[in-house]
């Protein structure tokens, strides 16, 4: 039985239930996070909680909690839920209040936390890729903050799903965004590139972290724009969140990618973030 957080106490996943007038269930008013934990090790926690906070100060929402009192909270729902692998979601939506669409004015809001074991994806997903299909962002033009309300992320993801492909990559205007729940990577000629953070995409914290490892190690790695036709022909595409970590397109739009298996750019990558998370899951940071 897992042990949720909602509104300062732990309760028993069944027990805990919120309020029909909640505006993250009536309006999808409210935002969330979520932070990987590996072998106990809140992975990147600060960047996580600032991202929060980015997305609170965007939909005009007060923090509830101090950082430390966030940490403090997460670090006892793991201590609740023991795995050696947990993905932990949270959210903040503005509570329960007179259904309107205006802020309520002095709105309480609701805090809820899980954690559940991450769904780790086989091994032959890693060895062989997966594939996708390039689709219209449909979506709004705030895709900058981790908003609750996913329905077109969701519409979005379906449609890959029903065609059996593991996600929808998105292009707007002749431009890739990101994936319906991931950040996109394209290598041509040895290049790394990854679209420019804008209010197009989530900025994702597994997109930082590989930026920030390739420059570490002198492989080029650029942010920018990247046309529709740049992704078509792109020798490797990678998709990257904190639950699928890196993970190599080899398929898209029913076309190898390269030679349709994982690239050496992917492997050489991989093998770094293999590297540093082992290195920061063993440190006393942890
Ligand atoms: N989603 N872009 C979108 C639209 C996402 O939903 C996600 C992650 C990412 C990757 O961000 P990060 O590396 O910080 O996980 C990019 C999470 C995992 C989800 O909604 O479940």
């Amino acid at each position: 039985m897992s042990v949720v957080y909602l509104n300062g106490d732990f309760v028993p996943a069944e027990k805990a239930t919120v309020s029909v007038f909640d505006r993250g269930f009536l309006l999808g008013d409210g935002v969330y996070e979520v932070i990987p934990v590996f072998s106990g090790c809140l992975f990147r926690l600060q960047a996580h909680l600032q991202r929060l906070q980015n997305s609170l100060d965007a939909i005009k929402l007060e923090n509830p909690l101090l950082f430390k009192q966030w940490e403090d909270m997460l670090k006892q729902l793991i201590a609740e839920n023991t795995h050696p692998e947990l993905s932990i979601y949270l959210q903040v939506t503005r509570g329960a209040a007179v259904r309107d669409h205006a802020f309520p004015v002095d709105p309480k809001p609701g805090i809820f936390a899980m954690a559940n074991p991450i769904q780790k994806l086989a091994d032959r997903y890693f060895e062989k890729g997966v594939s996708a299909i390039t689709l219209e962002d449909n979506r709004w033009q705030r895709c900058n903050i981790k908003a609750i309300s996913l329905l077109p992320n969701v519409l979005l993801r379906q449609q890959a799903v029903e065609q059996g492909m593991a996600e929808a990559i998105l292009i707007r205007n002749g431009e890739l965004t990101e994936g319906a729940a991931s950040n996109v990577f394209v290598v041509n000629n040895g290049k790394i590139m990854t679209p420019a953070k804008s209010q197009y995409i989530l900025p994702g914290i597994t997109r930082d972290l590989v930026v920030e490892l390739a420059q570490e190690n002198n492989i080029a790695c650029v942010e920018q724009t990247v046309t529709e036709s740049m992704l078509l022909n792109a020798d490797e595409i990678w998709l990257t969140s904190s639950t699928k970590e890196i993970l190599p397109v080899t398929t898209l739009n029913d076309k190898p990618v390269g030679d349709g298996r994982p690239g050496s750019v992917w492997k050489r990558i991989a093998e770094i973030y293999r590297d540093y998370k082992n290195t920061l899951i063993h440190s006393p940071d942890c």
